[in-house]
């Protein structure tokens, strides 16, 4: 699949991916950003507004380092999240060992990060009282969203690379998608998306970067 690890600056390791030439996080440290733009601007955000259960999708589950850090957010917060991670292809087994996410974080995750690692596809797994995870195979355009949910993690490729997953069509699918006060966060700050964002129907804020980008976004759809 053209799959190579690389260091980032946070002495977290990520993916290059060679047939989409990219990268699957910043260069400036790949927990630092997922940390920063997916769980304090979308799941801690949306939990201090004072959710006792968040349901959680992602689109490009990827290496399943977004799923982790939320698994350790529940665990650390007593939270129960259920989360759902969509990706069109498979990322390899191996390649998470070579990752050593579970080496990264407190010795006390390990077991826990393991287990997300071993979750089987179309599944959902209790791995923890406080944390469901389900992935699946799919392509966002193929994908049928049956539950409602509170947080989406929109964590696709840039525009550039995948414009297909950046159109107005699929963020009108978000945003049906979400419950009232639900919202989707992006490392992404481009202008047409942003207009996109909020023809579906989002409130839309501009939120400083991680380190590294001068932005990030978050879209709301208000409480009814
Ligand atoms: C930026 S990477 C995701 C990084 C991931 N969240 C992580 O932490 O490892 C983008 C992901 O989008 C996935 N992808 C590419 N095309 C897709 C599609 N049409 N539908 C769903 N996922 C897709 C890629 O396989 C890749 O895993």
């Amino acid at each position: 699949m053209g799959l190579e690890i690389v260091n980032t600056k946070d002495g977290s390791k990520s993916v290059f991916s060679k047939v989409f030439d990219a990268s699957y996080h910043s260069w400036y440290g790949a927990v630092t950003e997922s940390k920063y733009v997916f769980i304090e601007n979308g799941l801690l955000y949306r939990h201090m507004q004072g959710a006792d259960q968040i349901k959680i999708l992602e689109v490009g589950y990827g290496t399943g380092l977004d799923a982790i850090l939320s698994g350790i957010y529940a665990l650390e917060n007593d939270l129960e999240v259920i989360y759902s991670g969509i990706d069109k292809y498979e990322f390899p087994r191996e390649l998470m060992d070579e990752l050593n996410y579970a080496g990264f974080f407190d010795a006390k995750y390990q077991d826990f990060i393991k287990n997300i690692n071993n979750v089987q596809y179309d599944t959902a797994i209790k791995l923890h009282e406080k944390f469901t995870l389900i992935k699946s195979l799919c392509s966002l355009k193929d994908v049928s969203l049956r539950q409602s949910y509170d947080v989406i993690f929109f964590d696709a490729f840039s525009p550039r690379q995948v414009p297909y997953m950046w159109t107005l069509e699929v963020f009108k699918k978000m945003y049906e998608a979400l419950n009232p006060g639900g919202v989707l966060v992006t490392f992404c700050a481009q202008g047409q998306f942003r207009r996109d964002l909020k023809e579906a129907g989002f409130e839309v804020e501009a939120l400083p970067g991680a380190p590294g980008k001068r932005e990030m976004t978050r879209g709301s759809k208000k409480f009814e």
